[in-house]
């Protein structure tokens, strides 16, 4: 495998945007993966993988379209061990391409523009604004201090020298501000967008990051800053990253809160009224998880197309299983069993229900602003709130 083989998976995908393909052609993805990661098998489970004992193996998920872990549990678990709690990762290469396409403005080529990027992780995004922005022109922020140091080296061996910073993205960096351009390479929770983004931002310029509630991770936001201090745009695309290390959902529940349904002998039992596969996938899992923000969704696959969904608020011990057996459009065949003081199922067929009063809409119909004060989220126009944080 060969950089040339993912520019042809890319370009065969439509996914090597015009605008972008003769520096991505310059820049190598090898450059920035360590020696060792973890790649996700078919379950999804991060596997370790070694340079060294498997250079074939190792090239081929380098030339992949997809993510490779490059951290778990903030460092704590140590290679050849794994988790299912990646941390840092050198993100999908198609993904990086449409969020740096979407700093573009339409039909333009922008010179002197002065970019940040929140979330380091490799340094491989660095060093493709760097080689397009110019890198006078371009800050990374990595929240920690060993990935921090690895992309300074691997930025160095690659011939670039944005300006790398150690600290929380979370207060964007005023050291080079104002930008013109903010893009977040770790996604932010719903309402908690960093104002510090759209102070650093100069009126005109945009801000993108994935965006996302407890439930559903999630969507690609484009805001332009205005003038008057407040940013406003829409979502433009899908985009599920790992979140700022301040703004987690809690992490290693599932398990215990499915048991804990399974056994309950309070438990509440009825069956979905509703399409499972359209409260926890797609556009109306978006919707949903803005009605049920701080509630998580897993879905667990078994045997023969079935799956389990489950449906958890760790703060109040609640939680909520279906068990849905193809075809899950079918209503009032999956079991439900819901436990805890909030009903999870029953709040998320609700929250279905204003989706479909609605007819539907697709995630990109919906918009967000930010002021000093509050976050909004919107559908269709700004005027029409449908959550406010
Ligand atoms: C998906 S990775 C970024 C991939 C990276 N842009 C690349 O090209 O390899 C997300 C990164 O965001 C970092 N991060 C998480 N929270 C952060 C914060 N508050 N400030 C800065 N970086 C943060 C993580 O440590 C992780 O390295």
């Amino acid at each position: 495998m060969s950089p040339e083989d993912l520019t042809a998976t890319l370009s065969a995908a439509g996914a090597l945007p015009e605008r972008w393909a003769a520096v991505f052609r310059k820049v190598d993805r090898a450059g920035f993966v360590p020696a060792r990661v973890w790649f996700d098998d078919e379950h999804g489970r991060p596997q370790p993988l070694d340079r060294e004992g498997e250079p074939d193996r190792w090239r081929a998920a380098v030339y992949s379209d997809e993510p490779i872990v490059t951290q778990l549990d903030d460092g704590a678990t140590a290679w050849p061990a794994t988790s299912n709690a990646a941390t840092s990762s050198a993100s999908q290469p198609s993904m990086v391409l449409s969020m740096l396409d979407a700093l573009l403005d339409e039909g333009h080529v922008q010179h002197g523009h002065k970019v940040l990027e929140i979330g380091t992780g490799t340094g491989y995004n660095a060093a493709l604004l760097a080689h397009r922005f110019g890198e006078d022109l371009v800050t990374s922020v990595e929240v920690d201090p060993v990935l921090t140091e690895h992309a300074r080296a691997n930025l160095k061996a690659a011939g670039y020298a944005p300006t790398v910073v150690c600290a929380d993205g979370t207060f964007g960096w005023p050291g080079t501000a104002p930008y013109d351009r903010i893009i977040s390479t770790a996604a932010v929770i719903a309402g908690c967008l960093p104002y510090a983004w759209v102070e650093q931002t100069r009126p005109g310029g945009l801000i993108l990051t994935p965006w996302g509630t407890a439930y559903h991770n999630g969507a690609l936001v484009r805001l332009c800053v205005r003038g008057d201090g407040t940013a406003t745009g829409k979502v433009i695309g899908n985009a599920a990253f790992m979140r700022l290390r301040g703004q987690r959902t809690p992490f290693g529940h599932a398990a215990r809160l499915g048991d804990l349904v399974d056994a309950s002998p309070t438990a509440v039992e009825s069956t979905a009224g509703v399409p499972p596969s359209e409260v926890v996938t797609g556009d109306g899992a978006f919707s949903v998880g803005l009605h049920l923000p701080d509630v998580q969704c897993g879905i667990f696959p078994e045997a023969d197309g079935r799956y389990e969904v489950l449906l958890y608020h760790v703060a109040t011990e609640s939680a909520a299983t279906v068990q849905v057996t193809p075809p899950d459009s079918a209503e009032g065949h999956h079991p439900v069993r819901q436990h805890g003081p909030r009903k999870l199922w029953s709040e998320a067929e609700n929250a279905h229900r204003w989706w479909v009063e609605r007819d539907k809409p697709a995630r990109s119909r919906f918009g967000l602003t930010i002021t000093p004060t509050e976050q909004r989220l919107w559908l269709d126009e700004p005027s029409t709130t449908v959550s406010q944080w």
